[in-house]
């Protein structure tokens, strides 16, 4: 008999089939009638058990199903009488695979912490699966934009000598006699080397820091996609990324309304996120935010609340651009116009999601570099190899990174990011 998916059905109308998957749920609808929610990854289908349909000694089968356990069942898929579109499957017989005895995640309510210490299985709920496949469907149209755009896969070590984004949030590991090993905050530098051979390139994979934070946006491990592209300058950079954002947007509307809904996602909130993005600079952001109260100084890095304020009641992300060179990363590039601020940018996502991309310029200049370097203190020897591109065919160059669960957050509308992660790593959490 033939094996078909759930995502199949409507190929097999009539015809007698089989179906490998989990029982989400079983309910009594009369003596005669039972329903029984059937998923198998593919998808969900309402199977139907009738007992003159299907004979006493079947249907006894059909009672004993319990939640979540494996099972293959043998019937006919048929459209539903009444909903266009939705397709039901009218059960012959069953065969119990794997049994599942008292299912730990109920329907009531259960806490936060219960939950993520049964992630193994929480997994398997409705919502968690929806925000699973709309994760694979953001990494896989971030990668299509980047190949159809002519950028080469680069992929950058995690084992590293130096830190990228600062030393505060470094993890360090024992490494032979190489005294320590540090994990990857962001592939960047590495990237920045990949540009002198390839042009465009991009990396995408697990990147660590040792937040101490306890916040629903940071996550110890989490994915993060690094672009780099050389004779690309701050505003081009912007543009690429803009660009990108929208293309997944519109790529996450095609292939997930159905999971959009069971997060129960505005839709036409994130439809309208495909139009121009707004461009402010660091300092008309602040202005901005003394106008309505906050105590922010032109020093200041963002907060979650000042990011949810600046973009209250815009549509679109903002692009906040040119800051001042204090709260920004070495190797950002000095603005022409003003050695105190860099060509760097944030983008800021609508509805309070926050920050999920951090890109600039790069300073690309050996002398300014160094000096910046020495300044900060930085051990020059170690970083010998990154300062080497400036002094061989420097050209200018930008790029930026996106941390997927943020952007996977967003697109979902769940307000903790732990929840666009299969397992997530934070201060408090390293288990299952
Ligand atoms: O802004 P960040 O720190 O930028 C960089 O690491 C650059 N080297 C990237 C580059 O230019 N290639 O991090 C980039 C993005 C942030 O905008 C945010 O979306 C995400 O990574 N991110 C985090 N996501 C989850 N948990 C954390 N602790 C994160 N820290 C940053
Ligand atoms: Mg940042």
């Amino acid at each position: 008999m033939t094996h078909i998916t759930v995502k199949e059905i409507k190929d097999y109308l009539g015809k007698e089939v089989k179906l490998k998957g989990w029982v989400r749920n079983s309910r009594k609808a009369s003596s005669k009638l039972r329903f029984v929610i059937f998923r198998d990854g593919s998808g969900e289908v309402q199977a139907v058990a009738f007992k003159p349909d299907m004979g006493e000694e079947n249907f006894e089968k059909v009672k004993k199903l319990t939640l979540e356990c494996s099972l293959e069942i043998i019937g006919i898929p048929q459209a539903h009488p009444k909903k266009e579109g939705v397709f039901e499957f009218h059960i012959k017989d069953v065969n119990i695979i794997g049994e599942a005895i008292d299912y730990p995640i109920s329907k009531k309510e259960h806490g936060a912490d219960f939950l993520l210490s049964h992630r193994h299985l929480w997994i398997r709920s409705r919502k968690q699966t929806a925000l699973l496949k709309i994760r694979h469907t953001v990494y896989f149209a971030i990668c299509e934009y980047l190949n159809d755009n002519d950028f080469f896969r680069f992929d950058s070590p995690i084992l590293t000598p130096n830190a990228c984004e600062g030393t505060t949030t470094l993890f360090e590991v024992p490494y032979f006699d190489e005294g320590s090993a540090f994990l990857s905050q962001s592939g960047q530098l590495y990237l920045e080397t990949g540009i002198m051979a390839l042009g465009k390139v991009y990396d995408f994979g697990p990147v660590f820091r040792a937040e101490k934070s306890k916040t629903r946006k940071h996550l110890t491990e989490f994915w993060m996609m690094d672009a780099e592209a050389a004779f690309v300058e701050h505003a081009e950079n912007m543009k690429i990324q803009e660009e990108l954002i929208r293309f997944v947007v519109r790529k996450v509307i095609e292939k997930n309304m159905k999971e959009l809904e069971i997060l129960e996602r505005d839709v036409e909130q994130l439809k309208k996120c495909d139009a121009p993005f707004k461009i402010m600079t660091h300092f008309e952001a602040i202005e901005y935010l003394i106008g309505k109260g906050s105590k922010i100084t032109h020093d200041d890095d963002l907060g979650a609340a000042e990011e949810a304020m600046l973009t209250e009641g815009s549509d679109v992300p903002i692009f906040i651009e040119k800051w001042p060179k204090k709260i920004k990363a070495f190797y950002m590039k000095r603005d022409p116009e003003d050695p105190n601020i860099v060509l760097g940018s944030d983008l800021i996502a609508p509805e309070g999601f926050g920050e999920i991309i951090g890109g600039s310029q790069r300073e690309d200049d050996y002398d300014v570099l160094l000096q910046i370097m020495k300044d900060e203190n930085l051990p020059i020897e170690e970083y010998q190899w990154f300062l080497d591109i400036r002094k061989y065919g420097s050209v200018p160059h930008s790029g930026f990174g996106i941390g997927l669960e943020r952007l996977v957050a967003w697109m979902s509308g769940v307000t903790h990011i732990r929840e666009a992660i299969p397992f997530p790593r934070t201060i408090y959490r390293l288990k299952p």
